[in-house]
């Protein structure tokens, strides 16, 4: 980092969740009816496996949520705190606290809107080798309610922003918080981001997600997602091409700032979809020893590119250091980084 940027130049919203990651055998998931790349939302039958984890299978607790992720990893490249701010619901609760101390230490200025009698909400991740299968019990973040953006000290907030990140996961929660975001975003004329988040967003909150879809200047999502997408909307083929080129021309409400799609493939190229182009940027390949999980890979390389993008770097070195953040991030523990930051422009 060079020179300081505005505190709060950076608001997201989403999920604070407490990640329960747990190595798993294949038929735990099997009782769970799950596959081994999931991203679900929990259901009644899904409950019990945040107590078997903790219990039986010698879980780690990781701070999570898709936007905080992202927003600390940002943090963490910028160096400078207080450069993005948080909102997001949690309980009154250890797991809040915890989650909220990792928050600050990675110099993040979160500003939780506070369910006193519902617990933190917490996402199982259940490894079974390279794969990981995530369970969200949302709990108090599904009580953000629009009243929090709406608190003085908090429309101030957003208001001074200039940049805005939102994932597709906070469509289940909010929708009127986001179209507010959007709406700010839209009327100061400044970027507003966002992310496909995962396929079931596109198969069951395609509404909400299509209301917001013309706001949205820049949007990230990897293959599941974008393929979910793409069927949602009976587009006629899968292929990723022709999705991020479609994704580019839909519908858009200030055309004078053209949609731009970031498609990442895991160690394949990262895709830049842009009004009349498509760019691959390279992703250096982990050795097998050097990976310790994929979770929160996408979330990483998103706030690799936010602490770029926030000082008005090229999309080109946002992309590098997106890449250059989720390869940090598989080499340790879920979505945690160590020592200090080494991107080099
Ligand atoms: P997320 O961060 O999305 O992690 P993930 O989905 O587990 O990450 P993936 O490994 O699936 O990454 P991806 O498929 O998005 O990206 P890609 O593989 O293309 O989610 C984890 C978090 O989500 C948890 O903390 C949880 O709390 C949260 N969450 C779950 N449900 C939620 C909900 N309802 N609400 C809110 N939060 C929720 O890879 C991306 C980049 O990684 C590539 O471009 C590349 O740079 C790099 N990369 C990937 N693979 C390799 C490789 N083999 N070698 C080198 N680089 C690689
Ligand atoms: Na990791």
């Amino acid at each position: 980092m060079t020179s300081t940027l505005q505190e709060g130049i950076l608001v997201g919203c989403g999920n604070p969740l407490l990640d329960i990651s747990a190595v798993v055998p294949m038929d735990f998931l099997q009782r769970y009816s799950m596959n081994e790349d999931d991203a679900i939302l929990a259901e009644d039958r899904h409950m019990p496996i945040y107590g078997e984890l903790v219990e039986g299978y010698n879980a780690e607790f990781l701070a999570g949520g898709s936007v905080q992720n992202s927003l600390r990893i940002a943090q963490w490249i910028l160096r400078q705190p207080r450069v993005a701010v948080f909102f997001g619901c949690v309980g009154e609760d250890r797991y809040a606290q915890i989650l909220k101390e990792k928050a600050q230490s990675a110099g993040l200025d979160v500003h939780y809107q506070v369910k006193r009698d519902v617990p933190t909400g917490t996402c199982a991740v259940l490894i079974t080798g390279t794969h990981r299968s995530l369970c969200a019990n949302l709990a108090a973040a599904n009580n953000f309610t629009i009243d929090h953006l709406e608190e003085p000290s908090n429309k101030a907030l957003v208001e001074n922003a200039q940049y805005y990140y939102i994932s597709g996961f906070f469509l289940t929660v909010n929708p009127p918080s986001i179209m507010r975001v959007a709406a700010t975003a839209h009327a100061k004329q400044r970027p507003f981001l966002m992310n496909l988040s995962a396929p079931f967003i596109s198969q069951f909150y395609m509404a909400p997600l299509l209301a917001v879809l013309p706001y949205v200047d820049i949007i990230f999502g990897n293959e599941a997602e974008a393929q979910a997408f793409a069927e949602a909307q009976s587009w006629p083929s899968g292929d990723l091409r022709e999705i991020g080129k479609r994704l580019v021309a839909f519908n858009k409400l200030n055309p004078a700032r053209p949609r731009i799609a970031i498609l990442t493939q895991g160690c394949d190229p990262v895709l830049l979809f842009q009004q009349d182009s498509v760019q691959e940027f390279p992703v250096t390949k982990l050795a097998v020893h050097e990976i310790v999980d994929t979770n929160g890979a996408g979330d990483a390389f998103v706030g690799g590119f936010l602490s770029q993008f926030v000082q008005g770097k090229s999309l080109d070195v946002c992309i590098r250091c997106g890449n250059y953040a989720a390869g940090h991030i598989i080499k340790n523990p879920g979505c945690t980084y160590s020592g200090e930051p080494e991107f080099v422009e």
